[in-house]
């Protein structure tokens, strides 16, 4: 396990293997709460207790869930000291981090994305929320994570869809700066790419992330204009 970035406080990872993650994980101890959705608990087994699966999608990114979450953690006797643990993708980390920061004014939490959106993009910057009446992102909270845990072994099951659909993130991350290297693994690499080739998933999602962190440093709280400007299209869309 590597660390490569430190962002508003957050350690991120990169680790080896699927092993050398799971090595990693086992060092947080008992106190904590896993949180994963129907498809990501699927990686864990047996997935330590307490828990919390939330059915997959983006309708999951609700109060219901979120209730749902704090109420584990209270009957489990989670105290302030302990940590929520997200594994899954931007919907089970932007939930679960959301949980953490409320939870009795705000306890630790680890990210361990599953995803390429998640790995690339949503996992820095402390950006937390649930969807409310029907509009995205209403209602959360700046608040980073602990650390972040990346492994990109976890990509391999990830349906063709979604994995696009994270080249979507890193394409706008390589759109804006003047530093050519993103663009140009995206535009000569596309084999590595197709295949999930592991290094070059590596060396993608770690520039993908420095990127974003140039924008986070300079306007940590989204207030002077500067990371706006990684929403893109987000709010138009
Ligand atoms: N906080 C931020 O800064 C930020 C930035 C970008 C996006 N987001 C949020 O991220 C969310 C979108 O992220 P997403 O695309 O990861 O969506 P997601 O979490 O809904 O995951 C997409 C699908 O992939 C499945 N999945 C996850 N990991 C898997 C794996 N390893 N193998 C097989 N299936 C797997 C999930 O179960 C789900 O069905 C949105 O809610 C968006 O608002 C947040």
């Amino acid at each position: 396990m590597r660390e490569f970035l430190n962002c508003l406080g957050t350690k991120v990872f990169m680790a080896d293997s699927f092993t050398d993650l799971s090595y990693h994980v086992g060092t947080y101890g008992n106190n904590t709460l896993w949180v994963c959705d129907s498809n990501t608990a699927k990686m864990v087994r047996p997935l330590p207790k307490p828990n919390v699966i939330l059915e997959a999608g983006e309708s999951s990114k609700s109060f219901a869930c979120l209730e749902r979450i704090l109420s584990v953690a209270i009957d489990s006797g989670l105290g302030r000291d302990c940590t929520f643990i997200a594994l899954g993708g931007g919907m089970i980390c932007d939930i679960t981090a959301f949980a953490a920061s409320i939870y009795m004014r705000g306890c630790k939490v680890i990210l361990i994305p599953t995803t390429l959106v998640s790995m690339a993009s949503s996992c820095l910057g402390g950006k937390t929320s649930i969807n409310f009446k029907f509009a995205k992102d209403i209602v959360g909270s700046f608040f980073p994570a602990n650390e972040v845990l990346i492994c990109t072994d976890c990509l391999r099951s990830l349906t063709q869809k979604d994995y696009m659909n994270g080249f979507a993130e890193v394409l706008k991350h390589s759109l804006l700066t003047k530093d050519d290297s993103l663009f140009n693994i995206i535009a000569t690499q596309k084999q590595k790419i197709m295949d999930r080739d592991s290094e070059t998933l590596k060396q993608i999602i770690t520039i993908s992330l420095q990127i974003k962190k140039s924008y986070i440093d300079n306007d940590p709280y989204e207030r002077l204009g500067v990371r706006a400007a990684l929403n893109l299209g987000s709010t138009f869309a």
